[in-house]
């Protein structure tokens, strides 16, 4: 009853004009509430005691995005003061922050600049929705008197973006920078290249973005209705970031403590590479920039085969001169620790069915293909390592070990990751089965169906350190966004948010912090503050979660929600709108007939989400289907 009540406060004030203090996502360390209060007027005087350019900067900005909320810099009795204290011995680390809020008075104290930029984040949440924007309308604005100690869990907490399917320009990428930044995002893994396209200006190649970049336009579903290029189509779809764009985008990701970690996925998901340069693959074929055709057939449990070359010859001492130019400018362009090589679904048909591969492997003493690959890896760490950066790819990495000093990234569950600690690497646990962003977040009938299912629930369980690994292996999380089928920045957003929120909690927040019911209420009110900026999210959680199954030779139906406190009510016999029609109490049999489901969400008395409407037909398809689980894809 009292998770009920606290829900409807929060509910109220997600709808109302007011707004929820403490809905702080990622969840704090540690908050204590005050009796007092401040109140933020229409002027503030700023007292930061550093000339540190990097924390000048960070408070520049912050001023710029007040001023647009109509608070000017000046004399005023209201202060906010920013000490940068210099003590990274203490809990507070490179990231954490002390943030106090009295009468007249907004106290940051951070051991580094990025702590100072992460709570100025926890302020703009204790704001009201849409205050930004609002040219100080909303003024005065009071604020809970508090003290907020917070700092990370994880040293990385990364967003994935894949720019080779859909090209995103870069004020979409800023956009998205932007949003992760507010949620404590401290890494951007930018997937530059792929099958799709190759993204990325690399001088000494042109060709990689003359011919990569480009591919012919196609719509419908990815590797299934799209097809490949007529006989002398142009390519006029894509395009590609210039060395100084990428310079642009590196420098605005520094304005909010993100880190740019670049992927340039070798050796395999190299077409669009090998459309420029056919020459570095083993059949030397001419070839095209995929448009999303079927290239490949996938048997279940990640086997599969390429029908079209799409990996990079190990054999050729070419490809590593290739390989070598491309990851030279790449370092040269990203200040970052790391350089991502990719790695993963690499197809070893054509390397198997070459003499000279064969002739080499022999000559290495190189027993297999998967040893092959390893004999890869290996040698571009040394050219990664070269340049100065460390090397991280996708957990495929392992294969035939791996180089010292290279991190890997679990995606086929965690037990990539589980392996590469128990070998000593540094691990990013990023599993389909919790952080798969293009993964479908609510029911088929009103969601884009691709590869498997992901809920927000699902996605909030994650838990980036297996009991039986060593935490210091681990060095944090990251949520992913595949576009295959993802063609607008809006559309990106929705499908990053919320689920992205339960994944800063997961890599931000102590463990023993987080908590559904809690998590949920606040993840309301971050709903309906990206509706007061009209930034996409979904809200798929409100929608019913339909389970169709059979009992005592009926067809039966249970109608559920992952958030509390709320009532579903549906017809079957085709009428609407469904609040007059039935609540849902209980599972309820599905006659037979020709009718669909109708079901809807409702929040004291109010419609929220979407309405479901499922034909008999389907709900009869759906029958004892287990529901498409990301654990199917691979096995644990
Ligand atoms: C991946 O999803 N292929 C890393």
């Amino acid at each position: 009853m009292i998770k009920h009540i606290l829900f409807l406060a929060f509910t109220i004030s997600a709808y109302g004009s007011s707004f929820a203090q403490n809905s702080i996502i990622p969840i704090p360390v540690e908050v204590k509430n005050t009796q007092q209060h401040f109140e933020l007027k229409s002027t503030l005087t700023y007292k930061v005691n550093s000339k540190d350019k990097e924390l000048l900067e960070y408070v520049n900005n912050f001023k710029t995005i007040l001023s647009k909320a109509g608070i000017v810099e000046g004399n005023s009795e209201n202060s906010l003061q920013i000490d940068l204290t210099q003590n990274t011995k203490n809990e507070l680390g490179k990231e954490g922050y002390i943030l106090e809020i009295k009468p007249q008075l907004i106290k940051i104290e951070a051991n580094e600049p990025a702590g100072v930029f992460n709570a100025f984040q926890t302020i703009r949440q204790l704001l009201p929705a849409g205050f930004e924007q609002e040219g100080g309308k909303k003024l005065p604005v009071t604020i809970a008197g508090m003290t907020i100690k917070d700092y990370p869990r994880f040293e990385w907490r990364g967003l994935m973006l894949d720019v080779s399917r859909h090209f995103f320009t870069v004020e979409e990428v800023k956009q998205y920078l932007d949003k992760m930044s507010q949620y404590k995002f401290n890494v951007f893994h930018w997937h530059l290249t792929d099958d799709e396209g190759w993204r990325i200006e690399i001088k000494s190649l042109p060709k990689l973005t003359e011919v990569g970049a480009w591919r012919v336009p196609r719509h419908g579903k990815f590797g299934e209705d799209r097809l490949p290029p007529a006989p002398g189509e142009k390519p006029t779809e894509g395009g590609f970031y210039t060395q100084e764009q990428i310079k642009e985008v590196i420098q605005y990701a520094a304005e909010r403590n993100i880190t740019i970690v670049p992927e340039i996925d070798f050796p395999g998901h190299s077409m669009a590479a090998l459309a420029a340069y056919p020459e570095l693959s083993t059949k030397k074929e001419p070839k095209f920039v995929n448009p999303g055709a079927k290239f490949s057939e996938w048997y279940g449990n990640g086997k599969f085969k390429m029908l079209i070359e799409n990996t990079l010859n190990p054999a050729d001492e070419k490809v590593y001169d290739f390989v070598d130019k491309v990851f030279a400018e790449v370092a040269e362009l990203f200040p970052g620790e790391y350089i991502h090589m990719g790695g993963d679904e690499c197809y070893h048909g054509f390397w198997e069915e070459d003499p000279e591969v064969q002739k080499f492997m022999k000559k290495h003493k190189i027993k297999d293909s998967h040893e092959l690959q390893s004999y890869f890896v290996k040698r571009v760490a040394k050219i990664i390592e070269k340049k100065g950066k460390k090397m991280i790819g996708w957990d495929e990495i392992l294969y035939g070990g791996l180089a010292d000093g290279a991190a890997v990234m679990s995606w086929r569950g965690m037990k990539g990751g589980v392996e590469a600690a128990k070998q000593g690497h540094k691990v990013v646990m990023s599993p389909t089965t919790f952080a798969y962003l293009d993964y479908t977040q609510g029911d088929h009938s009103v969601e884009n169906i691709i590869y498997a299912d992901l809920s927000l629930e699902k996605s909030y369980s994650f838990e980036p350190v297996p009991e039986e690994v060593d935490d210091k292996y681990i060095l944090g999380g990251q949520a992913n966004l595949w576009t295959e089928m993802v063609t607008t920045m809006p559309f990106a957003f929705y499908m990053t948010y919320p689920r992205a929120l339960a994944i800063a909690e997961s890599v931000w927040s102590p463990k023993s912090h987080k908590n559904w019911d809690s998590f949920v209420t606040r993840a309301i009110t971050h709903i309906n503050r990206f509706e007061a900026v009209n930034d996409n999210i979904s809200k798929a959680i409100y929608d019913p979660i339909v389970n169709v199954y059979e009992e005592d030779g009926k067809l039966m139906c249970s109608l559920n929600n992952s958030i509390p406190n709320t009532e579903i009510y549906y017809t079957i016999n085709n009428t609407y709108p469904v609040k007059f029609g039935i609540k849902y109490e209980e599972p309820f049999e599905l006659p037979v007939g020709k009718y669909a489901l109708r079901a809807g969400t409702y929040i004291n008395d109010k419609p929220i989400g979407r309405e479901l409407i499922i034909n008999k037909t389907e709900l009869d398809q759906r029958k004892g289907k287990k529901k498409f689980s990301v654990e199917d894809l691979f096995e644990e």
